[in-house]
């Protein structure tokens, strides 16, 4: 295949009669080959031309072979070079191969010889090319995670999976239900070295434990019922990349000692095998409960805990995202579609205990409702629009009313946060139970929505 391909050549030698053979006789061979008669001269080819393969002798005057590989390597210049050595610089032979020379040759050696590792060099060269091209074509593919938010917990957030994701480290993702754990799990991975490897998720809270731990190890053939053959578990799969292990919390006890040991050691055994395998996995754990809770409750053990949470990142509640409501809306709809004001109120100050799905999931639901690509109250989810301030309050946001929709949200998110109990609320928000109701009257809120 190679052997038909002609050859972008350098040939940097100051021995006129052999750099003029050489120089001929890969011509004849029909490569396209450039001469220089030492290391200054060959410096300005490169100035105007990329080569596949370089032939540098090694003693040259001015400056070394050594040294111009040196130079062309800090350039990030990628030409596969062979050095050409007297039987006395075989030594240094050896060390410009370990400074990234490709191949070298002793001389005397035939022409045809010195064809010969040439074609291997740009055999090499074009496999390299070929590899950064499909490298590029995966990130290419691969989409950016789009994480939206512009309120301070966000910014955070934001700021913390770009300092924790090239560190390595293993990273617990707290959050309630719908905040975007997984969506910062592959912001992590991407924001990490291991980005052209794979990241892979299971779901404990999916799976019976015996599947679990087959999924997760893998199995030999017969370790079980079912297990027709041998399997690859995902922690094998995922080598070289990242395992995000979701609902952590649901992890069975008879699993964490095993998930201890890969997170100490690399080290792990499949289901029905004695044998040790080694992986490179990088592990995110992503959990909606509070994971000191169920170590406090002896179900989780605690020195697992504390190998997963060596970073810990918590998403905060959608509630408490001042503004991205309105960005997550502007997102999701795309320039194409409108959005009354008060249905954009109602969205923006509903409690969202679903948080963003449940946002995401209101906003397809509305664009299927919809007429002539225009949102109003009616398309909305009637819980939303239950919890909406009345007229008066949602459309006109300026002065006192301002303030009034503030504490408005305030009140819901506290008798959000309490179930509903007026009397916990009340204490919470450090108000008499008697003003509460007041309150509640005065703002048209309904408690009753919030249990
Ligand atoms: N900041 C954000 N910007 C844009 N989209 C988001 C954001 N956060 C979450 N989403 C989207 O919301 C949906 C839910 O996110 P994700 O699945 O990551 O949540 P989760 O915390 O893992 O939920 P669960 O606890 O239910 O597993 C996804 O479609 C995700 O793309
Ligand atoms: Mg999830």
């Amino acid at each position: 295949m190679a052997d038909t391909r002609s050859i972008d050549l350098l040939i940097v030698e100051d021995d006129d009669g052999f750099r003029e053979m050489a120089v001929e006789w890969m011509r004849r061979k029909g490569h396209r080959v450039e001469e220089a008669a030492n290391g200054q001269e060959a410096l300005k080819h490169y100035d105007r031309k990329h080569f596949q393969v370089a032939i540098f002798d090694m003693n040259m005057p001015g400056i070394s072979g050594l040294e111009l590989l040196q130079r062309l390597k800090s350039d990030g210049v990628d030409t596969e070079v062979i050095f050409l050595t007297g039987q006395a610089t075989v030594e240094n032979a050896v060390e410009a191969m370990k400074m990234g020379a490709r191949d070298y040759l002793t001389k005397p050696f035939p022409l045809s010889e010195l064809e010969h590792r040439c074609r291997m060099a740009q055999e090499h060269w074009l496999l390299q090319r070929e590899n950064q091209q499909l490298k590029a074509v995966i990130r290419r593919a691969r989409p950016d995670v789009a994480m939206i938010g512009e309120s301070r917990p966000m910014q955070d957030v934001l700021r913390l999976v770009e300092r924790v994701g090239p560190t390595d480290k293993a990273v617990l993702i707290q959050g309630e239900s719908g905040t975007g754990k997984e969506l910062v799990a592959r912001a992590i991975h991407q924001a990490s070295e291991r980005v052209d490897n794979p990241l892979v998720t299971i779901n404990c809270a999916a799976l019976p434990e015996q599947l679990v731990e087959s999924e997760l190890f893998g199995h030999e053939k017969g370790s079980f019922t079912g297990a027709t053959g041998t399997k690859n578990g995902l922690f094998e799969v995922a080598d070289g990349g990242t395992l995000l292990i979701d609902e952590i919390g649901e992890l069975p006890p008879g699993l964490q000692p095993k998930l201890l040991r890969v997170l100490e050691d690399g080290s792990l055994r499949r289901v029905g095998s004695h044998q040790e395998r080694r992986v490179d996995v990088r592990i995110l754990a992503a959990t909606n409960r509070d994971l000191s809770e169920e170590v406090n409750e002896g179900r989780f053990r605690e020195d697992l805990y504390y190998r997963i949470n060596v970073m810990s990142l918590v998403l905060p509640p959608l509630r408490d995202r001042d503004g991205d409501v309105d960005l997550l809306i502007d997102h999701y709809l795309g320039a194409d579609w409108e959005i009354e004001p008060d249905a954009r109120a109602a969205l923006v100050s509903y409690h969202w205990p679903g948080n963003v799905r449940q946002l995401i999931n209101a906003l397809e639901r509305a664009t299927i409702l919809a007429d002539d690509r225009h949102i109003t109250l009616d398309d909305l989810p009637h819980e939303v629009v239950d919890a909406a301030p009345h007229d008066g309050f949602s459309i006109d946001t300026s002065g006192v009313k301002r303030l009034d929709l503030i504490e408005r949200a305030h009140i819901i998110d506290v008798l959000h946060q309490e179930k509903g109990n007026k009397a916990q609320a009340a204490r919470t928000l450090g108000i008499h139970r008697r003003k509460l109701y007041r309150l509640l009257e005065r703002f048209e809120i309904d408690e009753s929505l919030y249990r």
